[in-house]
């Protein structure tokens, strides 16, 4: 049976069941869900047809399977410099592994999503792709790579590679297994989604910054009232926003367009300044804009700018839409601009509860995206909209569940945690969660921000646990409380000594936050601790973390 390799869509017992040569396994590899999203509308269409399926992350499937399988969709993302996703990681590396089988009587295909903005684009979806393709595995069609605005891309290949598929079920005998009903999980029906989110109402968003901080961070709680969402420490909160009336007026008067003008987007026919205000992203650049952007326009520095992907990847980092209008002026239609424009996406914040405190609340920790410019600051969107956001309004959210950022499975366990700004948030959840159930101890938080005074999120309650000993430690970096710069990863190499000892004792590590610098510092200082204080080579020190990792005793949130 393979009943094991992952759960079976519609809980029913026939694919699960079924033989492997006769079924479609369905694998994904996913950080924010979005994979796991794709896949499982794979799994329900394909089963819709009258396959059997089986679906799976790519971390609970059994790589010894492999050999057994005859079709295999793979849906895989990459992360930051073409980092395979966590689930992903071990196939990734078993595929490019000599253990790694001849895999002749396999047929494949890859859907690879990724963002342009990257250098190493889809580059996990390539590995995966040029692997099997090397072990002898038969294309069912070339590698999709898909960019952030996937939904058109998606639906065509999970069209064409059913079609695709369908001779080889046929001519391999495979009994088609009749489904009752739809095919259409009943359980996902009536969940909210990222296309189906549920309307929530914000209960309070006050800021936790003190009136001197450079920074602005707000707690945020949002009621799910009757809706039946529930979420585990360590999940994450799609938050869908609009952009504001300000930023909208802005860019219509500087490209001369009329906001009362009729336009369609979609299936909807609404007013220009209302379909930038809901549908499009107006706050993220991205590549492909910018290069429209410069042809329109004409400008030769920007023209240079768009032709070099590392210029490009700077820029899309610190610019926005309005700022392209208000620097390189270009005339445009509404019709080339909403063409132009992608679709808004939500984005993803670490929940900062648990609902063994809050109940039907769900609390987050944003802090406001502000880039000062000469004629005023620009704001990341759904940043900006949490924090204007009013007691009473409405916010379209759904949970996205993180199954690699997890409280470990023996609540006893010891906990290092380390989130620095608004990387605390899930460790507000743990506390929470640990608390409620009336653990105490073993528990050390490191957590990081400019300065005591104005940037100590959430102090009270640290000290409050601390008092009544859910909390056994905790160590503070204010980098610019003094003239040389504090960070956790300093603070981790001070109690390196006893920090090895909590690891060697069983402790679960954890990191939320920065990932392009912070995580980098607290992982090279973890290993010169393994080096310093367990006498290991840098070699075994990075093994000894390799392990922890897939023993998902070493666990990171970042972003
Ligand atoms: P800084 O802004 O004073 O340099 C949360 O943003 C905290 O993380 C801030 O105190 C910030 O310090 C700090 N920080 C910046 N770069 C870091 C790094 N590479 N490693 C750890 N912390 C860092």
């Amino acid at each position: 049976a393979t009943a094991e390799q992952g759960t079976n869509l519609l809980g029913s017992e026939t694919a699960a069941q079924s033989d492997p040569a006769q079924t479609i396994t369905i694998l994904y590899g996913s950080q924010t869900g979005n994979g796991r999203g794709v896949a499982s509308e794979l799994a329900a269409k394909a089963q819709a047809q009258g396959y059997a399926v089986n679906l799976a992350s790519m971390g609970d499937y059994k790589v010894r399977q492999l050999k057994q399988e005859t079709i295999l969709l793979a849906v895989v993302s990459t992360h930051g410099e073409g980092e395979a996703p966590d689930d992903a990681i071990e196939l990734h590396k078993f595929l490019a592994s000599k253990r790694a089988p001849k895999l002749e009587n396999l047929n494949y295909s890859v859907l690879a999503l990724g963002d342009s903005s990257y250098e190493f684009f889809c580059q996990t979806g390539k590995d995966f792709d040029d692997r099997l393709s090397a072990l002898g595995a038969k294309p069912l069609q070339t590698l999709v790579e898909c960019d952030v605005d996937y939904e058109s891309a998606v639906e065509l290949w999970q069209e064409s590679v059913l079609e695709a598929v369908k001779p080889l079920i046929e001519t391999s005998g495979a009994s088609v297994v009749s489904l009752s009903g739809s095919g259409i999980p009943g359980a996902a029906a009536s969940e909210f989604t990222k296309q189906k989110p549920y309307t929530a109402e914000l209960l309070v968003s006050q800021k936790l910054t003190g009136r001197e901080s450079d920074r602005d961070v707000r707690h945020v709680e949002i009621d799910l009232g009757e809706s039946g969402l529930s979420y585990q420490a360590g999940d994450a909160l799609g938050v869908w926003f609009t952009n504001t009336e300000t930023l909208v007026e802005e860019l219509l008067t500087k490209l001369s367009l009329d906001g009362d003008e009729a336009v369609t987007v979609g299936k909807d026919t609404l007013s220009l300044k209302q379909a930038l205000i809901e549908k499009k992203e107006l706050t993220q650049l991205y590549p492909g804009l910018v290069k429209d952007w410069a042809a329109l326009s004409g400008n030769a520095e920007l023209l240079s700018i768009s032709d070099d992907k590392a210029l490009t990847r700077q820029f899309v980092l610190n610019h926005q839409l309005a700022d392209l209008v208000t620097n390189y002026s270009a005339e445009v239609t509404s019709t080339q601009l909403l063409a132009m424009l992608r679709p808004i996406t939500p984005r993803l914040y670490s929940i900062a509860s648990s609902q063994s405190e809050v109940e039907s609340e769900v609390h987050l920790t944003v802090a406001l995206v502000e880039d000062e410019r000469e004629g005023g600051a620009r704001f990341g969107g759904a940043s900006q909209f949490l924090s204007q956001a009013q007691e009473g309004a409405e916010v379209k959210v759904y949970v996205e569940p993180n199954k690699h950022f997890r409280l470990p499975e023996n609540p006893e366990t010891a906990v290092i945690m380390v989130g620095p700004g608004t990387g605390i948030a899930p460790f507000r959840a743990f506390m929470q969660e640990r608390a409620a159930q009336g653990i105490e101890g073993n528990s050390w938080l490191i957590f990081g921000n400019p300065h005591f005074e104005q940037d100590f999120l959430y102090q009270t309650e640290w000290q409050q646990y601390l008092k009544d000993g859910s909390l056994s430690r905790i160590d503070l970096a204010f980098s610019r409380d003094q003239a040389h710069k504090i960070y956790v990863q300093h603070r981790i190499a001070e109690q390196g000594e006893e920090l090895w000892k909590w690891l060697e004792s069983g402790a679960h590590f954890y990191i939320c936050g920065d990932a392009e610098r912070m995580a980098k510092d607290v992982h090279q200082a973890l290993l010169d601790i393994a080096v310093k204080f367990g006498g290991k080579t840098e070699e075994e020190a990075e093994a000894y973390f390799e392990q922890l990792r897939s023993d998902k005793r070493y666990q990171k949130d970042v972003y």
